[in-house]
Formats: structure tokens, sequence, C-alpha cells
């Protein structure tokens, strides 16, 4: 690709503050740090285990320890959580960070200065595929700290995250696939930037990008159906019923099991991702975290023209109640979405077949 009179990462970023003379550049400066991390988590990801053989830095052998979530933590889980906060601790743009490989606010330590931002971040998405090689990536929020925490510059605390996704400044995500890009909102619209492999610069390759606002395609994991709440069942049989049940068309459905890459395909050409709440553990309400994996994901779905929602409300609208809490998600093409919250809205259908048609109607053997 010619990366004549293309835009870099940086030249978007300045030509989006030249849109707001007073700002400091200091979100700028943040977003190429983070940016930073996720090319150096590119790189080893895309190493896979020649790690050892181009001098990269070394997975913790002490992974396969439990995270905070309860879930098995891969090396690379570890060593990308490490670059997160190496690339971001020291730049003076932030007052803490969060992470899901983390229990509890990372502090900004007392050698460097401490700024209004806060990040948050699931380094790794989909880290159960690192091993089959199957697309992963890293998702981030940035928000900003409250008014004392940066006046005061203390340490940060729980309660100092549990901001709606709505007051996001900015969000994104990179995609390590068959090659790397990073998409990104600062509120103005989605821009996917692809890494130029040699000049090692995340180029502009797509802006203002728009998810598609109908789609036949669907993406869920079937093996949790029988723990579904009623109008997700409804919504994926009729799905499954194609051109002759009530939709009228046929559907497609894909399951990557890296969150990352299923909302890459639908930001790109449109669809309908869901981990709905459900009954299979009843102290997760959700599989998906709402800081770090909904609510990034919710911003760019909306600064594309898509939606994102609980089934019952707005993502991005959710009052979050603790750092590292679950949600059921549902997001993508937003009349997709809104059928979907439509059918959490009514009352369920009968289901009851009419009597002349039952088991023992007047017309059966
Ligand atoms: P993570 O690797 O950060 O824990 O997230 C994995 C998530 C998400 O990416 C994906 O959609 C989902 O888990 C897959 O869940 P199932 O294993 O239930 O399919
Ligand atoms: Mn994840
Ligand atoms: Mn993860």
């Amino acid at each position: 690709m010619s990366t004549h009179g293309r835009w870099t990462l940086t030249r978007y970023l300045i030509e989006e503050r030249r849109r707001f003379p007073q700002s400091s550049g200091e979100l700028n400066a943040l977003i190429l740090d983070v940016s930073l991390a996720c090319k150096a988590i590119a790189r080893i990801v895309a190493y896979g285990k020649l790690d050892d053989a181009v001098g990269l830095p070394q997975p913790p052998q002490s992974a396969g320890a439990i995270n905070v979530q309860g879930e098995e933590q891969k090396p690379l889980d570890v060593l990308s959580n490490e670059l997160f906060m190496r690339m971001n601790e020291w730049n003076g743009h932030l007052a803490g960070m969060a992470s899901e490989e983390m229990e509890a606010p990372f502090q900004i330590p007392e050698s460097y200065p401490r700024g209004k931002y806060l990040l948050v971040f699931d380094p790794l998405d989909g880290s159960s595929n690192i091993d089959v090689n199957v697309s992963v990536g890293s998702i981030f929020s940035i928000l900003r700290a409250p008014d004392d925490v940066i006046a005061s510059g203390r340490d940060v605390t729980e309660a100092d995250f549990l901001q709606p996704g709505r007051e996001q400044v900015a969000a994104g995500y990179a995609i390590y696939g068959p090659s790397t890009q990073l998409v990104l909102t600062v509120g103005n619209g989605v821009a996917v930037f692809t890494l130029h492999p040699t000049l090692g610069e995340f180029i502009l390759v797509a802006d203002k990008v728009r998810v598609p606002e109908d789609t036949k395609e669907f993406a869920i994991n079937t093996s949790n159906s029988r723990f579904w709440e009623a109008p997700i069942k409804r919504y994926v049989d009729e799905c499954l019923a194609g051109k002759t049940g009530p939709r009228g068309k046929d559907f497609n459905m894909r399951w990557i099991a890296s969150m990352v890459a299923e909302a890459h395909r639908i930001l790109m050409r449109g669809g309908v991702f869901m981990y709905p709440r459900d009954t299979k553990d009843p102290s997760k309400p959700g599989r998906l975290r709402l800081l770090y994996e909904a609510n990034p994901v919710g911003m760019i779905m909306e600064q594309a023209g898509g939606r994102a929602s609980t089934g019952r409300q707005p993502i991005l609208g959710v009052m979050p109640t603790s750092l590292h809490q679950r949600i059921g998600l549902v997001f993508g093409s937003k009349n997709e979405v809104e059928r979907i919250e439509r059918y959490h809205a009514e009352p369920a259908p009968s289901v009851a077949p009419a009597p002349l048609f039952s088991e023992r109607s007047l017309f059966r053997a």
C-alpha cells in the first residue's frame, strides 16, 4: 500500500485537535502511548512461540495464575498488561489505570507526574484464541478523572472509575489479525488505521465508518441457548427460521470468541453480536465486562451509527457499580439491536399452538 498522501495516526490526532484550539494535546499524547503499547503487543502476538529467538521480552513464567475474573491468565495476558502499564505510567497524562488483569486500580508511581485522565483496558481480548492463531485484540477506554483527583493528585479508588460509558472521552481497540489495525473514536466518528509493518506507523485507511443499519448476520455462542432469556431465544429462533420464518430472509451465523474480532467484522460490514444476560451462573449477569469491553465497543458502535445495549437500555447509559462488573451485551446494526430491545420490552408472545392444530387435533392421526 502506498502511504503517499495518507495520514498517520499522529496527523489524524493533530487535525482533530485543531477543532479545539484550547486543548492541551495531552489526550493526543496519551492515545499515541496507548497505540505504542498496541504495536508492542502486535509484535509479540505475531512472533508467537518464536519469541525466545528474536530477543523480545519473555512472557512471565508466573502466568497460569487465576485473575480477578476467576479466569486463567495466559502468559500473553500478563505481558500485554505489563506493556500497557509501562508505556503509560510515565507520561504525566494519567491519574490512574484499571485493567481486566488487575483486581484494584493501578496507582501512578510517585516518581512520575499525575494527569487528568483514567485509562481502562482489556490488554488482550480473546486470549483463548492465542494458541490457535486466531485474531485477538486490545480494548481501551479513556475517562476524565474526577475533579478532586486532578486537583489533589491523590491515589485513585475504584469509585473514580465508576462512570457511565457516555462519559468516555475516547475509546478504541487494536485487532491483531492478518494485519494489525487500530480503531479509534475521539467523539467525532470512527477512524480505522492499519499498522504499516515497515514504517511502524498506524496509517488512516477509513474515516467516519458507518455500520450498515440492516444485516443478515448474527453472532452468539449457541452452546448457551438453554440459559438464554425468552427475548434472545425468540430473536435467534426467528433468524434460524430464515426465509420461511417471520423475518422472511436467511441469516448467516459467526462466532470467533474474540469480541474484538466480532466487533471489527460488524463495524466493517454489519451484523449483530450478542452475549446476553443469561441464567448460566447467577453470580455473573453476563459474560463481558462493562468498563473495558462493553463501554469502549459501545462508544465505537454509536459513533459509527450502530447501537449497543443490554437489551433493556443503552450500554452507555449504565451506571457502573464495580470495576469488573459483567453485563449482558448486544451491539451492531441499529435496526437489529432495536428489534432485540423491542423483544425485551414486549410481553412474550404466546407460544401455544392454535387448538385445531395441536397434538390431539382432529386433523392428526
Ligand atoms: P478475554 O479473553 O478478555 O477474557 O475475553 C474473551 C471474551 C470475548 O472476547 C469473547 O466474545 C468471549 O469471551 C467468548 O466467550 P465464550 O468462550 O463463551 O465463547
Ligand atoms: Mn476480553
Ligand atoms: Mn482479556
